[in-house]
């Protein structure tokens, strides 16, 4: 795919409207317009190389999740991103242009990990002082703070010192601090941690009506069940590289496959098993690798009856992302 290089600011990919949430899996907005390329990135701490070359491309509208263990290099490459530090080599380019470019910063939302708010100013001054940092003034930053306002549900706290908020309101403060000038592309370091559930709720809602808008995300979090559920391709790192990057469905067939496993709880004494299932001896029970679930679950349900016995329970395990992850890195992924 060959990126478009964009001559003009692109527009505002979002106003202070409201636009409804679009189904996790519906990727029709993703265009074949390059909002972010990372190329070759590398950047070292002293001696400890924490990004060794770091490759990939987020498309318009495309909600990526990056995961990795702790000190994978995600903060990293996110302050890498945002100019935040240094490259030592490699490229960072948002809608074709370098990142030291107006249009490109103007073009970039970040919510860091840890809170970026001013505790002693009120919501709405926050809301103000992060909206002048981007460029925006007079009416126009009057609307997108009230816009912003109303999108963290804040509005009747507007006037209260942060500093007296709960953590899931200073997350949102944080994020609206992030997006209010109408980035093309956001990036999010674990958004969501600490975050009570209502909030997050509000927070990922808050994030599928910006993606509704055209705004690339990138989000890191520690959810895996958010990450497969909320983005359109997964993106893992681990040891400062790119060692996954594809659909939800293309990194389980690439790992761990994606054919289910149904275990099977049987009553009675079978005269012979049949082939193909494997038994447990700990939890005495058979279980089989299943493609196609519903055409497949008959016939094994007949073939015990055909050998005496009675099919009491089963489970049906799905691989999912955690499989996955565990498959690549070893590890789980946790808070
Ligand atoms: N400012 C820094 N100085 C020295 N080492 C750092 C600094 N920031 C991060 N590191 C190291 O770089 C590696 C990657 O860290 P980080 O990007 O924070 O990982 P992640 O966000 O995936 O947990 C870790 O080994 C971390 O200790
Ligand atoms: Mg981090």
């Amino acid at each position: 795919m060959n990126p478009t290089i964009l001559t003009e600011p692109l527009a505002p990919v979002f106003g202070p409207s409201t636009v409804k949430g679009r189904e996790p899996s519906d990727n029709s907005l993703a265009s074949d317009v390059v909002a972010l390329e990372v190329h070759g990135v590398k950047k070292a701490y002293g001696s400890h190389q924490a990004l060794r070359g770091v490759s990939f491309q987020v498309m318009r509208g495309e909600r990526i999740a990056l995961l990795g263990p702790n000190g994978a290099g995600k903060t990293t490459l996110i302050r890498c991103i945002s100019g935040r530090v240094r490259l030592d080599e490699g490229r960072v380019q948002l809608f074709g242009k370098p990142t030291t470019n107006p249009f490109a910063f103007h073009s970039l939302g970040v919510v860091p990990q840890d809170l970026a708010i001013y505790q002693d100013l009120t919501a709405r001054e926050n809301l103000e002082c992060f909206g002048r940092l981007h460029g925006l003034r007079g009416r126009g930053l009057r609307e997108q703070v009230s816009w912003a306002l109303r999108w963290i549900a804040l509005e009747d706290r507007a006037d209260e010192l942060t500093a007296r908020f709960s953590g899931g309101m200073k997350r949102r403060v944080n994020i609206a601090c992030g997006v209010m000038h109408k980035p093309g592309v956001l990036l999010l370091d674990e958004p969501t941690v600490g975050v009570d559930p209502q909030s997050r709720q509000r927070i990922f809602d808050m994030l599928d009506e910006l993606s509704v808008m055209g705004t690339s995300i990138v989000l890191t979090t520690h959810h895996l069940d958010e990450a497969e559920e909320r983005s359109d391709r997964i993106v893992i790192v681990d040891h400062g590289t790119v060692i996954a990057d594809g659909t939800i469905q293309e990194l389980l067939e690439q790992t761990v496959g994606s054919q289910r496993r149904v275990v099977f709880e049987i009553s009675g004494q079978l005269s012979s098993p049949p082939d193909g299932l494997t038994w447990d001896e700990s939890r005495k029970r058979f279980s089989c690798s299943v493609h196609n679930l519903l055409e497949e679950l008959p016939d094994w349900i007949s073939k015990f009856e055909e050998m005496g016995g009675q099919v009491h329970d089963l489970e049906v395990h799905t691989p999912n992302l955690h499989h996955v992850f565990l498959h690549l890195t070893g590890r789980e992924l946790r808070d």
